[in-house]
């Protein structure tokens, strides 16, 4: 199958998200203006950069997470895990502005350091975030794409000690959800190292 207008797929569904899998799921949590805690799932969502330590999540429209991080310059990264795949999606609900996802999904926020928003307690990890950028896309005709992307820096990162052996996170203990296409998700359970050419006998855990 060739398809040479992305929007006109002729499939009885939009391929794209599926072939784009697993996407990881970043949980963001900020607050309006007003200080109310919003909670929203997000898989356009990743790392974008490891020095300094940056991560991206892109709104489709300019949703309350969007918004509240162009207003007040912070949000809230919590890791989405399969224990928690019920409260992710409850959270996902289209709510009025300012009603707490916290309270809606049953979660207990925990406390920030450096940042006003909370963080979903019983995530394994979660980052701290301060604002770099916050932009809507431009198609190549030059016409605005009602998307909105977020991009903040990492200032601190919070993870559960049960998730860390041997110096470093236990992913596979973690279980990461992860957004496939449709309504499908994967659960990480496994992991297996692979080791690259320069790596040799010299590996010492640090990506380059
Ligand atoms: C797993 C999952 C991933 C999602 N990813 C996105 C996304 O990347 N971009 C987006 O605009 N909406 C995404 N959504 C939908 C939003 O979570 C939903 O519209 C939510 O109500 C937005 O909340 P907010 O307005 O409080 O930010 C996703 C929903 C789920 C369940």
């Amino acid at each position: 199958m060739y398809i040479s207008d992305p929007q006109d797929h002729g499939l009885s569904f939009d391929p794209f998200k599926a072939i784009i899998t697993p996407r990881p799921i970043g949980w963001i949590s900020t607050l309006n203006e007003q200080g109310v805690p919003n909670l929203a799932p997000y898989s356009f969502f990743n790392a974008l950069s490891s020095s300094p330590h940056m991560l991206m999540f892109s709104s489709e429209g300019l949703k309350h997470s969007a918004a509240n991080a162009r207003a007040t310059g912070e949000f809230v990264f919590s890791l989405a895990t399969t224990a928690l795949q019920q409260q992710m999606n409850t959270s996902s609900d289209t709510l009025p502005a300012g009603t707490n996802e916290y309270i809606t999904a049953g979660l207990e926020m925990g406390k920030c350091e450096q940042v006003a928003p909370p963080r979903v307690l019983a995530s394994p990890a979660s980052m701290e975030c301060k604002l770099v950028s916050s932009e809507e896309l431009i198609d190549i005709q030059g016409k605005p794409a009602d998307t909105f992307v977020t991009i903040g820096q990492v200032v601190a990162v919070h993870i559960n000690d049960d998730y860390i052996k041997d110096g470093r996170f236990d992913t596979a203990a973690a279980q990461p959800l992860a957004r496939c296409g449709y309504r499908d998700y994967a659960s990480v359970e496994q992991v297996f190292e692979l080791m690259r050419p320069t790596d040799g006998e010299t590996y010492d855990g640090v990506d380059r």
